[in-house]
């Protein structure tokens, strides 16, 4: 199985989109971005009123990825935060993006998003969810992280592109939102 996929992951705004644009023209990499791949495929089955966010068929968009990059000779970011989709077998690395909490927030109240799609995402973050679960799915040699706090898109680009390239320099484990935030942390998580 060729290894084809760069995937590039994190919590809603932390700039996956942003700079898989750029990453994927750079390189001459093809790129999915997964919330428009099922949005043009036709796979949201419905409104998750409550956690305000569609409802994908996972099986379905799995499928259809698969066929999408069967083809050894292609090269592919995917970018998108619903790694269930993603098939592993093709995945050569994985970066998570992380960023301070207390920047999301700025970030996500900007967009306009619900107090509480804010406060679950940001529950997300602190607990390193994203992280996990790639780790979980893709396993930790090939999961990589970048804390993208106060860097350009620009300087965050070049880290991201020197990991793709060299295979190092991102290694989980620099990222503890519970001591950065220290007694901050109940504003954020209760
Ligand atoms: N390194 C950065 N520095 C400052 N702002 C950034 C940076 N990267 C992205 N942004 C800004 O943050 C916002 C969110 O970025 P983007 O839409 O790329 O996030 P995303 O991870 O794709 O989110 P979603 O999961 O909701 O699609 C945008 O307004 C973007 O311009
Ligand atoms: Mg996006």
């Amino acid at each position: 199985m060729t290894q084809n996929l760069i995937v590039i992951t994190g919590t809603p705004g932390t700039g996956k989109t942003t700079i898989s644009e750029i990453i994927s023209r750079e390189l001459g990499f093809k790129l999915i971005k997964i919330a428009d791949f099922v949005k043009n495929n036709n796979l949201i089955l419905g409104y998750d009123k409550e956690f305000n966010s569609y409802i994908v068929d996972i099986k379905a968009t799995r499928k259809k990825l698969e066929m999408l990059v069967s083809n050894p000779k292609d090269f592919f970011i995917i970018e998108g935060h619903l790694l269930d989709v993603i098939p592993e077998k093709n995945v050569k690395i994985c970066i998570v993006l992380r960023l301070d909490p207390r920047i999301l927030k700025k970030r996500l109240s900007e967009r306009g998003y619900p107090e509480n799609k804010i406060k679950n995402n940001i529950e997300s973050e602190i607990l390193d969810v994203l992280l996990v679960e790639a780790i979980q799915k893709f396993g930790k040699e090939k999961v990589f992280e970048i804390d993208t706090s106060g860097l350009s898109v620009k300087e965050l680009v070049l880290k991201v592109i020197k990991i793709i390239k060299t295979g190092k320099n991102g290694t989980p484990g620099n990222v503890d939102w519970f001591k950065k935030l220290g007694s901050e942390l109940d504003k954020y998580l209760l």
